[in-house]
């Protein structure tokens, strides 16, 4: 475990190298005027300054330890709802920032979607969750209400390559080439000439979905069959026409497609035409495990998170594309929101939103 760099001109969390460990939280804002909401925005960059750079022991007043920095990322958005009439802010709301609408797949549950705020916090230890949730509790007393929370996971890879989701498949293989800047700068980050108001500068728009698996379903199908939903091989992820995780598939070659069927997911994701090249964006997802429902039903699934330069353009795209799949009767997308991770904290004077407010 490292630190990770709290100041940027981009938040950490996004093309931070995935770590082990996650908690997705929303919060809904209690502070009632913009003087207050500046406080809470300055309130917030200094806990995260203090946490991101790893907590002396001596210094807790709680009792959960974290002396190493545990690479811990935190990173904030902010939903479209700040932008309502409480706090004068609706004509700096950035452009695609709307309430995430439920897709023809989806049974969304209120209690588990949207949020004035959120706040992805990744870390290489499982404590660091409870840890960054209690200090924040502490020291934003009265100032936010959590709004709802879901901790996950990454699967250790076995035996090599990407690791799997709970529903035995490689996942996270196919994503933009994050050590390439023209990549982030045309797919990853509002930067101009987004059209985007000037403030937003440096930010990235975060989808979230919490997505159910009905996993005994699926363990029924045969392996070929759950090959021929995803496109891709159970045991290596290579897909359906290749021999390795790797390779990319070529439709061009399959025009029938007898080999990847044309309504697999990942030739409905990402078909690899020109058009579809622009709604390529990042997914940094992982995995939940809840126990048993009320039912003795497993409770798995997935928290999809997708960043990008635009909503629409791209995971609205996406996910248009994939509506009715054969893979939408295994999952039940029931929560989640739309956020815009606002610009970095640039350095000890700034904060924040400091240019949004
Ligand atoms: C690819 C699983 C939801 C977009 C994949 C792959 C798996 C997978 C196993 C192949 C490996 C890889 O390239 O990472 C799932 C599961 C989902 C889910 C289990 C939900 C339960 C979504 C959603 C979207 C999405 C909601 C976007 C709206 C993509 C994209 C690819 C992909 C863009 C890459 C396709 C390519 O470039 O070949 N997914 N996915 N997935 N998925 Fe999903």
């Amino acid at each position: 475990p490292d630190r990770v760099p709290f100041h940027d001109r981009y938040q950490a969390g996004i093309v931070t190298p995935q770590q082990l460990f996650a908690g997705f939280v929303a919060y809904d804002v209690l502070v009632q005027d913009r003087a207050d909401l500046t406080k809470l925005f300055q309130k917030l960059t200094e806990r995260c300054r203090v946490m991101a750079a790893g907590v002396k022991p001596e210094d807790e007043r709680v009792p959960s330890e974290r002396p190493t920095p545990d690479s811990l990322s935190l990173t904030f958005g902010v939903g479209a709802s700040l932008f309502d009439d409480r706090f004068g802010l609706a004509g700096h709301k950035p452009r695609h920032l709307k309430a995430m609408p439920a897709f023809p797949d989806d049974r969304l549950d209120p209690a588990h979607c949207h949020g004035d705020l959120s706040l992805q916090i990744c870390a290489e230890h499982p404590d660091a969750v409870a840890h960054v949730l209690r200090d924040l509790a502490r020291e934003t007393d009265g100032m936010l209400r959590p709004r709802w929370r879901m901790d996950a996971f990454l699967n250790p890879s076995r035996p090599s390559g990407s690791p799997r989701n709970f529903l035995g498949f490689k996942d996270g293989i196919v994503n933009p080439d994050l050590g390439s800047a023209t990549e982030l700068d045309d797919l990853i980050w509002v930067t101009p000439p987004c059209g985007e108001p000037e403030w937003a500068d440096g930010g990235s728009y975060q989808a979230l979905r919490l997505i159910r698996f009905h996993t005994e379903s699926w363990d029924r199908l045969p392996v070929s069959r759950q090959e021929r939903i995803f496109g891709r091989h159970k045991a290596s992820g290579a897909p359906l026409d290749g021999r390795y995780e790797r390779e990319a598939p070529d439709y061009d070659a399959d025009p029938d497609g007898r080999k990847i069927p044309f309504d697999s997911h990942i030739r409905l994701a990402n078909p690899r035409t020109r058009r579809s090249d622009k709604s390529r964006f990042l997914r940094r997802s992982y995995n939940y495990d809840q126990g048993f429902d009320e039912h003795g039903l497993l409770n798995l699934g997935l928290v999809f998170c997708g960043y990008q330069q635009n909503l629409e353009r791209q995971f609205g795209a996406v996910q248009r594309r994939l509506r009715h799949e054969p893979l939408a009767r295994f999952i039940n997308p029931y929560g989640g929101g739309y956020f815009f991770v606002l610009p970095g904290v640039r350095d000890r004077d700034d904060w924040f939103g400091s240019r949004l407010m």
